[in-house]
C-alpha cells in the first residue's frame, strides 16, 4: 500500500470518500474499493471487469498498450527463443528459471505421471464419435477428482503439488485419447523417452501398425505455441479457475471450469473458428465483403483472430507465431500456404482500415496459430484443445498462487438489480 488515495464524491449528498490506492511493480495503480460498500453502502459496476483488477499477482505482466508480454518478469519473445516449455511451466509453477537439476527432476516428474488410469478409456468409450474434443477433455479433467485421493487436501502444501504435476503431466494424454476417439484410432499411451512436445505427438499420430517419425520441427512449432499459450494474467477462463477454486472447490473441478471457459469463440476457441471463418472467406477477392461485415453494426460477424480486450497494438505472440507459420509452412510442404497467404492479406487490408485502426483492432494470439496446427495434421475442432493443454500450466500457476494466499476469501462479485421490487404472491386461481 501507498499514501496515495483516490477521492469518490458523491454529487448527490456531497460526501467524499478517500481510498487507498495500491502500487505494483508495473502497470497501473488499482484504487483498493474493499470498503466502499460497507462504509458507504455502495457497489462499483464494472460488467466485463473493465477496469477492475480481482486479485493481487506475481505471474505475469502485460502493457497492452505498448504490446508487452512478461512471464514472472522475463520477456515472452526471450522465453519464446531460448527457453521451452517445460522449463517455463517451472518458471510459471515456482517464480523463478530452474537450476539444471531442479529443471531434470520437474521434467523427470512430468514425464512420469503422463499415464491416466485404464478407467478414464472407459469414459471415452462413452462419448458419441463426434463429441467436440472439448467436451470431452472437460468432462474427464473434472472427472480427475474420483481418481486421486490421495492428494486431495488443498490445503497442504505437497497435495496442491503432486495436482500440479499430475494434470499438467496428463492433460496431454487426455487430449490425445479424446482426439483417438474422434477418429476411431486405438489409443496410443504415452511414452517417457520422449520430450512432452515430441510425446504429444507421438500420441496423437502414431498408430500400432507402423513406425511414426516425429518432426523435430513439429515439435519445435508445438513448443513455441505452449510456451506462448501458456499464461496471460486474468484472463476468462483463469478468473474462471480462480473463481471456481476460491469456493474451495478440488482442482481438477476448477481447471475443468477453466476448459469450459475456454472453449467459447470470444476466447480460446477463436483459433478454430479463425480457420472455419479463413474456409469461408476462400479467396483473397472476397476479403473486401467480409471485412464490410465485421464493421456492420447489424451484422454479429466479427474477424476472428482480432482484438483483444488488453492489447491495444500488436498481441506479442501473434507476431511470434506468424514467424514460425513461415518456417513451419516453408519447410513442411505448403499445402496450408494458401490459407497463409489468405490469413496475411486479411491482416494487411485490416490493419489499414480506419475502423480497425480507429478501434486497435489487431490480430491477436488466435489468428495465425490455426495455422501451423493445421499443418501439423492436428484438425480445427482439436486447437482449443491444444491451447488448454498449454493454458493447464497458467490455470495451475493461478490456482496454487490463490490457494497460497493468506488474504484469500471465496469470489463473490455483487450486483445491481433492475428486477420487479418487492411484490406479494398472488395465487393460481387469482393471477390475470
Ligand atoms: N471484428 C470486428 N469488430 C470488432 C472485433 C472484431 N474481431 N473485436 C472488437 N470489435 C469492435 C466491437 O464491435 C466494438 O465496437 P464498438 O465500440 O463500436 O461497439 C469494439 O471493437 C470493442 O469491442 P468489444 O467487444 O467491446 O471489446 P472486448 O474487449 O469486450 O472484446 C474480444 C475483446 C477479443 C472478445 C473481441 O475483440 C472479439 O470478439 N474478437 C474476436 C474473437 C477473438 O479473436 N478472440 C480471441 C481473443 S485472444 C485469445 C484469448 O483470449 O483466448
Amino acid at each position: 500500500m501507498t499514501n496515495k488515495t483516490f477521492t469518490l464524491t458523491n454529487n448527490t449528498t456531497g460526501a467524499s470518500v478517500e481510498l487507498p490506492v495500491k502500487t505494483g511493480t508495473l502497470g497501473p495503480d488499482v484504487v483498493d474499493i474493499g470498503a466502499l460498500y460497507k462504509q458507504h453502502n455502495v457497489f462499483t459496476f464494472d460488467p466485463g471487469f473493465v477496469s477492475t483488477g480481482s486479485c493481487e499477482s506475481d505471474i505475469t505482466f502485460i502493457d497492452g498498450e505498448k504490446g508487452v508480454l512478461l512471464y514472472r518478469g522475463y520477456p515472452i519473445e526471450q522465453l519464446a527463443g531460448r527457453s521451452n516449455f517445460i522449463e517455463v511451466a517451472y518458471l510459471l509453477l515456482y517464480g523463478e528459471l530452474p537450476s539444471a537439476d531442479e529443471l531434470a527432476s520437474f521434467s523427470s516428474s512430468i514425464t512420469h505421471h503422463t499415464m491416466i488410469n485404464e478407467g478414464f478409456l472407459r469414459f471415452f468409450n462413452g462419448f458419441h464419435y463426434n463429441a467436440h474434443p472439448m467436451a470431452m477433455v472437460s468432462g474427464v479433467i473434472g472427472s480427475m477428482s474420483a481418481f486421486y485421493h490421495d492428494s486431495m487436501n488443498i490445503n497442504d502444501p505437497v497435495h496442491r503439488e503432486i495436482f500440479a504435476h499430475r494434470v499438467i503431466a496428463k492433460i496431454p494424454t487426455v487430449a490425445a485419447a479424446a482426439f483417438k476417439h474422434s477418429m476411431g484410432q486405438p489409443f496410443i499411451y504415452p511414452r517417457n523417452d520422449l520430450d512432452y512436445c515430441s510425446n504429444v505427438l507421438n500420441m496423437f499420430f502414431s498408430v500400432p501398425c507402423e513406425p511414426y517419425k516425429i518432426s523435430p520441427l513439429a515439435a519445435e512449432a508445438l513448443d513455441l505455441l505452449f510456451i506462448l499459450h501458456a499464461d496471460h494474467e486474468q484472463n476468462c477462463s483463469t478468473s474462471t479457475v480462480r473463481l471456481a477454486g476460491s469456493s474451495g472447490a478440488n482442482p481438477y473441478a476448477a481447471i475443468a471450469a477453466g476448459v469450459s471457459a475456454l472453449w467459447g469463440p470470444a476466447h480460446g476457441g477463436a483459433n478454430e473458428a479463425v480457420l472455419k471463418m479463413l474456409n469461408a472467406i476462400g479467396s483473397v477477392e472476397n476479403i473486401p465483403k467480409f471485412v464490410a461485415r465485421a464493421k456492420d453494426k447489424d451484422d454479429p460477424f466479427r474477424l476472428m483472430g482480432f482484438g483483444h480486450r488488453v492489447y491495444k497494438n500488436f498481441d506479442p505472440r501473434a507476431t511470434l507465431i506468424r514467424e514460425m507459420c513461415h518456417k513451419v509452412l516453408k519447410e513442411m510442404g505448403d499445402s496450408n500456404a494458401p490459407l497463409f497467404e489468405l490469413a496475411l492479406a486479411l491482416e494487411e487490408v485490416a490493419l489499414q482500415d480506419d475502423y480497425f485502426i480507429e478501434k486497435n483492432l489487431y490480430p491477436n494470439v488466435d489468428f495465425y496459430s490455426g495455422i501451423i496446427y493445421r499443418a501439423l495434421g492436428i484438425p480445427e475442432s482439436m486447437f482449443t484443445v491444444m491451447f488448454a493443454i498449454a493454458r493447464t500450466v497458467g490455470w495451475v500457476a493461478h490456482w496454487l498462487e490463490m490457494i497460497a494466499d493468506p488474504a484469500g476469501r471465496i469470489g463473490r462479485p455483487r450486483q445491481l438489480y433492475t428486477g420487479a421490487p418487492l411484490r406479494d404472491y398472488v395465487s393460481v386461481d387469482d393471477r390475470k
